[in-house]
Formats: C-alpha cells, structure tokens, sequence
C-alpha cells in the first residue's frame, strides 16, 4: 500500500548543501519519472499528487529558479540574475545554466526514492545530459508521461493560476480554489499570480515550447518510454489515467 507523504521540496529550493527535513523513505522499486507538456497543462498540479502516492521526490527546475529569484541581490551569480530575465521574458533559461543548477543537486535525481520531474529536461541538449548522468549511475527511467491538452484551455489554467509563495503549492480561481481566498490551503502561505503567466509571456512560452520542448515527445517515443496522457478532467481523474498507464507502461511497475 501507498503511504501518503507530504510534499517536501524545500531542501531542493534552497540550493545544493541544504538536505530534506524528512527523507522521503528507500523503496524497493523507485519510479524515475519525466513530466512533459505545454506550459500550464498541468504538470506541477499532478507532480504533487504523484509524489504522494509514489513517494518519490517532486523536483521542479521552474520552482529553484524562483526560489533563486527571491535571494537578496549579492547572493545571486549573474548567470542566476540573466536566468531571471530569460523567464520574466517566457523564454528558455539557457542549457549550460540549467544544467549547472540540475547537476549541484544531483545528489535528488539519485536518490533512492526515485524522482517526479517536472520542467526538466525540456531540450534534446538537457535531456542527453540527464540520460549521461543517469547511464553513469546505472539507472533508467520508469516513463516519460506526456499531458495534452487544447491550447484554449491551456490560456485559461494559465491565467487563473495561484502560487503559494511559501511551499509552491497551485491552485486556480476558479477550477482549484483555496479554502480561504489568497491564502493556501497546506501551510497558510499567501497565493501570488506569476509574472510570466501575463499574456505577453504566456505566448512566448508556448512558442518556446513548440519550437524546444516539443522534439522531445518523438526523442523519448524512440526510447520505447512515453505515456501521452489526456490531461482534460478534474486532477483527480487525470492522476487515476496516469497512475493506470504507468502501471500498464513498458516500465510499469507495482
Ligand atoms: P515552469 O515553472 O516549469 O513552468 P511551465 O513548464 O511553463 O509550467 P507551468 O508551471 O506554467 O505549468 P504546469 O504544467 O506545471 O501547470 P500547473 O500544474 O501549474 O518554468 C517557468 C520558466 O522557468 C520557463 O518559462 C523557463 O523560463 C524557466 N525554466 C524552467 N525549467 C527550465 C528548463 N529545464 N530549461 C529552460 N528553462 C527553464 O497548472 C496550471 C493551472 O491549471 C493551475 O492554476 C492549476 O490549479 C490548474 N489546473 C491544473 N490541473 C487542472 C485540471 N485538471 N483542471 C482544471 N485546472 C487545472
């Protein structure tokens, strides 16, 4: 049976040397799992839900890079603070930096637990540097889940999203609000709209993703592991297909 665990992701938020508060625990077979699709599908939203019925860590490389923004000035490198204006644009933040920032933290993508990522790799480039450092260490993903959803309704989970600035939990408006307006649910942190969800940036994240993110839809379909799930539904509903698929995948486990 599945013990739910909550969602800790704060040592992955404060930088390489900072370790978990609670250790998600050693599992027989860990799921090692790749969360793709457009930019609001609802990658974050399943990744937490995933994490609790998996166990396995939630790493979000969009995360890091906010928690990273929010550090005073001086505590910033400038490849950090270049990074900041690549996302305030909706552009991609360079390779070389992410992968310096996935790398330091290399110690979460090896861990014993398995992984959920969610917004990494999202080039061929970034994606052969996590199958090198993953052939090193012996170890192969479970799936590549890949989340469709119409671009119409894409906009609209985009603009109505709400962020907890403390422990990043999503929420929406109108589809997933929380309990009390503008405060979270989970730990009582206040809910903030992000700067790249205007429409300016909306849309140059979603040409971003077209022209970068896309390709590797085909690149992991020849490497035997993607599962394309209909990401239409309550989260609820999309969990149940993804925990079924995977389970059904050429990797699936339980
Ligand atoms: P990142 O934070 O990764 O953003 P993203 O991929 O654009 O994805 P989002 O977080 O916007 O959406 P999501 O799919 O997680 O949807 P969510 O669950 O929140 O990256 C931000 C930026 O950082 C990038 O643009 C880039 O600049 C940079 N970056 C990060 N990683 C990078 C990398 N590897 N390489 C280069 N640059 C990188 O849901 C959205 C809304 O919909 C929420 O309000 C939610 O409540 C609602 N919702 C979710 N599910 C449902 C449902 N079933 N029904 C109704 N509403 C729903």
């Amino acid at each position: 049976m599945n013990v739910p665990i909550k969602s800790d992701r704060a040592a992955w938020l404060q930088g390489p040397s900072a370790e978990c508060s609670t250790l998600p625990a050693e599992r027989a077979r860990p799921w090692r799992l790749i969360l793709l699709g457009a930019p609001g599908v609802g990658k974050g939203t399943q990744a937490e839900l995933l994490t609790e019925r998996l166990g396995a860590c939630h790493l979000s490389t969009g995360d890091v890079f906010r928690a990273a923004g929010k550090r005073r000035d001086c505590e910033q490198s400038p490849a950090m603070k270049a990074a900041m204006e690549y996302m305030r644009r909706g552009e991609l933040v360079p390779d070389s930096t992410v992968w310096e920032m996935v790398r330091e933290r290399s110690n979460c993508i090896l861990h014993c637990s398995g992984f959920i990522l969610d917004g990494f790799p999202r080039t061929i480039g970034q994606a052969e540097s996590l199958r090198k450092l993953m052939e090193n260490e012996k170890l192969s993903l479970s799936a590549v889940v890949n989340y469709e959803l119409p671009v119409s309704e894409i906009v609209q989970r985009l603009s109505g999203r709400r962020t907890c600035e403390k422990c990043k939990s999503v929420f929406h408006v109108k589809d997933r609000p929380p309990k009390i307006e503008s405060v979270c649910d989970r730990c009582g942190g206040r809910l903030f709209q992000r700067e790249d969800d205007r429409p300016q940036a909306i849309k140059v994240r979603l040409e971003a993703y077209d022209q970068s993110t896309a390709p590797l839809i085909r690149f992991y379909e020849n490497l035997g592991l993607l599962v394309p799930i209909v990401a239409q539904g309550s989260p609820e509903e999309i969990l149940a297909r993804t925990m079924e698929k995977i389970a059904a995948g050429p990797q699936g486990q339980e």
